[in-house]
């Protein structure tokens, strides 16, 4: 992910921090590159103890009263999306930051939207997700980029600050269907894919055409995952607050398939099909997986102290009531 952003990135950390691991070549489906060589050829920060993505187990999620609903501002506007463009390892769609944010859900601040972009695995057939649930990889996965206020836009300076909460990323699983135009905002944002086949084709303008929420068109934004993380392609900074909604996107099949039929990844050779560009679940080294506590018995939050407690306050109060 954010492979767009940390390649102009690279050039500038190259110069100022770690001139050894920032511009490295890397890739999804040549050996020499792909996601199994990261910790090698990009040790900072591929090689951490706090990766992404997960394998998430829901019998491990514990509840989190602080994951309220999200403040999602400007995913309505039909003028956030500025350009997209092949950037040789994904789909990068450039949101106008001074339009759309994300604040609340138990963030520390207000994160501006960067951009999103996609992962993905050979069609409707073979997955793609990066994030898993209980083992379940999904066919796509879509992140937006947020970026806390304070930094001004600028990303180079929040991955240099090392703070494990400059970025905040919305992960949507996407799951395909057989229904046919599924979704009106999907098929408008696939039919700009025949323009950008290459990654040196130009950024196309798609202002004024789509909103964030048709394309997160029946999730209910209420219900996700929070976990510390990384951005998931090398440098692989330490650097995300993790928010995976629980419910998938329903995209059909058929447009599912025109991303791994239609976009070409960057490579020295012959032009390959972008395919599986996604990177496998990384250890979860004792970190804890949250979500909103539920009325059922699979959060570990109301123990039998706090019921026994409740039952005698309750017993308490009957029988006050009786004396009256
Ligand atoms: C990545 O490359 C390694 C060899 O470096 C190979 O063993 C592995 O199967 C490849 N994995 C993927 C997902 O392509
Ligand atoms: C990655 O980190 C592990 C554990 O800290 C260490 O054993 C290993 O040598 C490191 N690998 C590389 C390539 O730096
Ligand atoms: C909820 O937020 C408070 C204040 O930021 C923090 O101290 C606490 O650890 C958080 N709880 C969880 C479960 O993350
Ligand atoms: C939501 O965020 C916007 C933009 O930061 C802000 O203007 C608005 O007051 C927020 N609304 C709520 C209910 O917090
Ligand atoms: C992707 O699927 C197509 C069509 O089924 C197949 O021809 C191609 O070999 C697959 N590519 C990869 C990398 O799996
Ligand atoms: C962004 O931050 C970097 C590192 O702190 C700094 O060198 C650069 O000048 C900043 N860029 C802008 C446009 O402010
Ligand atoms: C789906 O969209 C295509 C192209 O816009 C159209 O030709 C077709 O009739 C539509 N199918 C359905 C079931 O709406
Ligand atoms: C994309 O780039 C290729 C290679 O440079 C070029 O042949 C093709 O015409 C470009 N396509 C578009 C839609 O600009
Ligand atoms: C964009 O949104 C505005 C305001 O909601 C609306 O008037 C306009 O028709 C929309 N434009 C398109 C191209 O849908
Ligand atoms: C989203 O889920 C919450 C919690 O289950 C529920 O109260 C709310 O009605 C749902 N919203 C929608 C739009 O379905
Ligand atoms: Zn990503």
């Amino acid at each position: 992910m954010i492979a767009f952003l940390l390649s102009f990135l690279a050039a500038l950390l190259c110069e100022s921090v770690h001139s050894d691991n920032s511009a490295v070549a890397w890739c999804y489906n040549n050996p020499a590159c792909n996601f199994t060589t990261w910790p090698e050829i990009a040790p900072h920060y591929c090689n951490g103890s706090s990766q992404s993505p997960i394998n998430i187990v829901t019998a491990q999620v514990q509840g989190n009263p602080n994951l309220t609903q999200f403040n999602l501002t400007g995913f309505d506007a039909n003028t956030t999306f500025i350009s997209i463009a092949n950037s040789g390892t994904s789909v990068v769609v450039t949101l106008d930051e001074d339009i759309m944010s994300v604040q609340g859900g138990g963030l520390p601040g207000r994160y501006v939207s960067k951009q999103f972009h996609l992962h993905w695995g050979n069609g409707s057939s073979l997955p793609g997700s990066e994030h898993t649930v209980d083992g379940k990889q999904y066919a796509m996965e879509l992140h937006i980029v947020n970026l806390h206020s304070k930094y001004n836009g600028n990303l180079s300076a929040a991955l240099a600050a090392h703070d494990s909460s400059a970025l905040a990323v919305l992960g949507f699983f996407i799951e395909g269907t057989d229904e046919a135009n599924k979704t009106k905002g999907w098929d408008v944002l696939t039919s700009f894919l025949t323009k950008i086949p290459y990654s040196g084709n130009a950024t196309v303008d798609i202002m004024n055409q789509i909103t964030m929420n048709s394309l997160l068109e029946g999730v209910n934004k209420t219900k996700y995952y929070r976990y510390q993380g990384s951005l998931t392609t090398p440098s692989c900074n330490e650097a995300v607050i993790w928010s995976v909604f629980k419910e998938p996107i329903k995209v059909s099949n058929n447009l599912i398939n025109r991303f791994s039929t239609t976009v070409f990844a960057k490579t020295t050779s012959a032009p390959l099909l972008n395919t599986n560009n996604f990177r496998g679940v990384q250890p979860l080294n004792g970190r804890v997986v949250t979500s909103q506590v539920e009325q059922t018995a699979s959060t570990t939050a109301p123990s039998s102290a706090a019921t026994s407690i409740s039952s005698l306050s309750l017993l308490l109060l009957l029988t006050s009531l009786c004396c009256l």
